[in-house]
């Protein structure tokens, strides 16, 4: 089966890559300098020459702060890049399984989020992701799969993990968020889970995280749990915990993000992996257990 990936050099597509040829895709991924998703004629050209059997779009507009600044740059990629990607699928007939996100949400309801939930962005990278889930119902009909997932963390790009690890050895004190619920979410589980998804028959809208529901605080306080050895006794920093408001940052963030997610259950036949074992699987991957 042949895969396009768009975002191959980002954090989710570098745990797809690795794991594509070991069960047997033959994947491919331009790299953004070659094709830019924001050139329509170039990634309809792409997708309708390479005729690959899915498309998955890991591309994305990231910087969730800088994003209200960069309202036209985020909507550019995020929705039209995605429009492009829609209708180029259509053309060739391609599957498309397109990544999303929980920011879609407000999180305000404290109920774990099913996928007929009403969304409510509450930023600018948020209203730019659902407008580029819109773009994917709306064009690719039931060849079309969005699937939302969370608080990611894997081996390469800037995450939560990472930055923890780095600031725990630099900082006297660290205060992090204590009022913003997530399910932390390992990269390589979700890039395992998107590959099994490129052989079942699935559309719609589908919700990926790990299991379990933690503050941001407590997901700091386990990642210090877990990888206390690996400093050897030199001195790590302490935790203290904040609120969101305390720390003002430009986009406002959904207060309660877990996903209900027994559909992905159902799909897949099995449960996702727990958030716990998850970040254990990733440090010792990692070398920091
Ligand atoms: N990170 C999270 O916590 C999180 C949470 C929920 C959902 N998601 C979603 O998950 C997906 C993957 O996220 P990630 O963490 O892997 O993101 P990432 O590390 O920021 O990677 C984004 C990728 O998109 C590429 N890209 C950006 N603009 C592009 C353009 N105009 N044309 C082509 N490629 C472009 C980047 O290429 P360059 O490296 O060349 O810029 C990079 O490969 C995204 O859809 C994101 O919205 C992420």
């Amino acid at each position: 089966m042949k895969i396009l990936l768009f975002g191959g050099s980002g954090q989710l597509g570098f745990e797809l890559k690795k794991r594509a040829s070991d069960l047997d895709f033959e994947l491919v991924s331009p790299v953004t300098k070659e094709l830019d998703i924001t050139d329509r004629d170039q990634v309809i050209k792409l997708i309708t020459t390479l005729k690959p059997t899915t498309v998955i779009n890991s591309a994305a507009y990231t910087a969730v702060d800088r994003a209200e600044e960069e309202q036209e740059r985020a909507f550019a990629i995020n929705a039209d890049g995605v429009r492009n990607i829609a209708e180029g699928c259509k053309k060739s007939d391609a599957r498309l399984i397109h990544i999303s996100t929980d920011y879609v949400f407000d999180g305000l309801s404290g109920q774990a989020l099913a996928e007929g939930d009403p969304t409510r962005p509450l930023s600018v990278y948020g209203r730019s992701k659902l407008a580029g889930e819109d773009y994917v119902r709306e064009v690719c009909g039931d060849r079309g799969l969005v699937v939302r997932t969370q608080a990611l963390y894997g081996q390469k790009g800037v995450n939560f993990v990472h930055t923890m690890l780095k600031l725990f050895g630099e900082r006297d004190v660290l205060k992090i968020v204590n009022d913003q619920y997530v399910s932390p979410t390992w990269a390589g589980w979700l890039a395992e889970v998107l590959l099994d998804l490129v052989r079942l028959p699935v559309s719609g809208t589908l919700h990926a995280s790990c299991d379990g529901v933690v503050s941001w605080f407590d997901f700091a306080v386990e990642i210090q749990r877990l990888s206390a050895e690996s400093f050897e006794g030199r001195p790590m920093a302490v935790l203290e915990p904040t609120t969101a408001a305390d720390l003002n940052r430009p986009a406002k963030r959904p207060t309660f993000s877990a996903f209900d997610t027994s559909r992905l259950t159902a799909v897949l036949g099995r449960a996702p992996m727990g958030w716990r074992t998850a970040l254990e699987t990733f440090l010792s991957e990692i070398g920091v257990r």
